[in-house]
C-alpha cells in the first residue's frame, strides 16, 4: 500500500492505496491471502514456506516469474525516467499515478523495455537517480550470479573488493575523491546478518564509511560513524553521488523498533571523535516513524547550506493508533517539529519514502 500526503495552501490531503501487483490481484480475486508476505509474516511455517519458494525460484532461473507471485509489493516510491513507480525487492517496478483530485492509481508492472527480459524479472527498491543527468541506477540481488552494472556491459566488467563484515542495509552515499582515485561508500551496515537473517528482530544497523583505493581494489579505511543502531538514512537529494556532510537516519532500538530521528555530521570523525551525532528527536513512548526524507529549504538555491531545509517522516503511535506526518527543521539541534498533521488513516512503519514537489509532479507523465 502507498499512503501520500498532499500539502497545498495550507491544507493537507490523505490518500492510501493498494498498488495493483499480480500478488493483490490474485488475492483479490480470491477472496483471501494465500501468499505470507516475507516481511509482515517473517516468522512461522508460512514464513518459512515462503522463503523456501522465493530461494526455489531464485535456483531455477527459468521460473523466476514465480517472483512476482511472492512479493505483496512496494517498499519505496522513485520517479524513474519522468514517471512515478512503487518498487518492491523480488518484482518489477509498477508504474503509478498521482490523479488531479489526489487519487493514486497503478498503470501497469514495467520493465523498461529490456533486451534481457529473461534476466530482468525484478529490480531492488533502492535505486539511486543522478540528480544532474537523471539517469537512474539499479540492480536486482538473488543467490544466483550478480549482475551489478554501471555502464558495463556484463559482469567481466565488474571489479569486487572484500569487506569483511560489512553487508549494506541500505546506503547513505557514495563519491569519488581524488580524481577518481579513491571511492567513498557510506552504508547502514547490518550486523550479525546471520542472526538477523534467523530472527529479524535481532538486525542491528551500524553507519560506516569505507574509502577504496580503486588502483588497488583495496579498502584503505574503515569506520564506524556513530556508536547507535541507525538504519533509513537520507541525504539531501541533489548530493546523490557526490560529498556531502549531513544525513538523517532512524535511531532503532531492540527489537527493531525506530524511536526517533538522528542527524549524522559524516565530516566530524576524529581520532577522538567516534559519534557523529550532532542532532536528535525522540518521538515519544510507543512511537516508531518511517525513512525520513529532507527538502531543501530553497530547491533552486545551490548556495545554500546543505542542512538548510526540513525532514518529512511519517510516524506512527502503536498505544493510541494515530499516525501523524511530521515536519522538522533540519538545522534545529532537537530537529524541532515545525509543523504536524494528524492522519485519519495508520500509515505503518519501518518503509521508504518520497517528497515530489507539486511543481516537478505535474511534470511526471
Ligand atoms: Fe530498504
Amino acid at each position: 500500500m502507498i499512503h501520500m500526503i498532499k500539502i497545498n495552501g495550507g491544507k493537507a490531503t490523505f490518500c492510501s492505496r493498494y498498488v495493483k501487483t499480480y500478488k493483490y490481484m490474485l488475492e483479490r480475486d480470491m477472496g483471501y491471502p494465500i501468499i505470507p508476505s516475507p516481511f509482515t509474516s517473517f516468522n512461522g511455517v508460512m514464513a518459512d514456506c515462503s522463503c523456501g519458494a522465493r530461494c526455489c525460484s531464485s535456483c531455477c532461473w527459468r521460473v523466476r516469474p514465480c517472483d512476482q507471485w511472492l512479493w505483496h509489493g512496494k517498499y519505496d516510491v522513485a520517479v524513474i525516467g519522468g514517471k512515478l513507480y512503487a518498487l518492491g525487492e523480488g518484482d518489477l517496478p509498477y508504474e503509478i499515478k498521482v490523479t488531479s483530485d489526489g487519487d493514486i492509481t497503478t498503470l501497469g508492472r514495467r520493465d523498461f523495455h529490456s533486451a534481457a527480459a529473461e534476466e530482468f524479472l525484478s529490480m531492488t527498491a533502492h535505486p539511486k537517480i543522478d540528480p544532474e543527468t537523471g539517469e537512474a541506477f539499479a540492480f536486482n540481488y538473488h543467490i544466483s550470479p550478480p549482475l551489478i552494472k554501471k555502464y558495463a556491459k556484463d559482469e567481466s566488467e565488474m571489479w569486487w573488493v572484500d569487506v569483511p563484515g560489512f553487508n549494506i542495509s541500505h546506503a547513505v552515499n557514495a563519491w569519488e575523491e581524488d580524481d577518481g582515485d579513491t571511492l567513498v561508500v557510506v552504508a547502514a551496515n547490518l550486523l550479525l546478518v546471520e542472526q538477523s537473517l534467523e530472527k529479524f528482530d535481532l538486525a542491528e544497523m551500524k553507519m560506516e564509511e569505507i574509502r577504496i583505493s580503486v588502483k588497488n581494489k583495496e579498502v584503505l579505511l574503515r569506520r564506524q560513524l556513530s556508536t547507535r543502531v541507525l538504519n533509513l538514512p537520507a541525504i539531501h537529494p541533489a548530493y546523490v553521488g557526490k560529498k556531502n556532510r549531513y544525513a538523517y537516519a532512524t535511531r532503532v532500538i531492540p527489537p527493531v523498533i525506530n524511536v526517533g530521528l538522528v542527524k549524522v555530521d559524516l565530516s566530524l570523525y576524529s581520532d577522538d571523535y567516534h559519534d557523529c551525532v550532532v542532532a536528535s528527536r525522540r518521538y515519544g513512548p510507543d512511537c516508531t516513524d518511517n525513512e525520513p526524507f529532507f527538502v531543501p529549504r530553497e530547491p533552486n538555491d545551490l548556495d545554500a547550506d546543505e542542512d538548510d531545509g526540513f525532514v518529512v517522516v511519517y510516524v506512527h503511535d502503536e498505544n493510541t493508533q494515530e499516525s501523524k506526518f511530521l515536519v522538522m527543521d533540519a538545522k534545529s539541534p532537537t530537529l524541532e517539529i515545525v509543523a504536524a498533521v494528524k492522519l485519519p488513516g495508520r500509515v505503518p512503519t519501518a518503509f521508504h519514502g518520497l517528497f515530489v514537489s507539486e511543481s516537478h509532479l505535474s511534470k511526471l507523465s
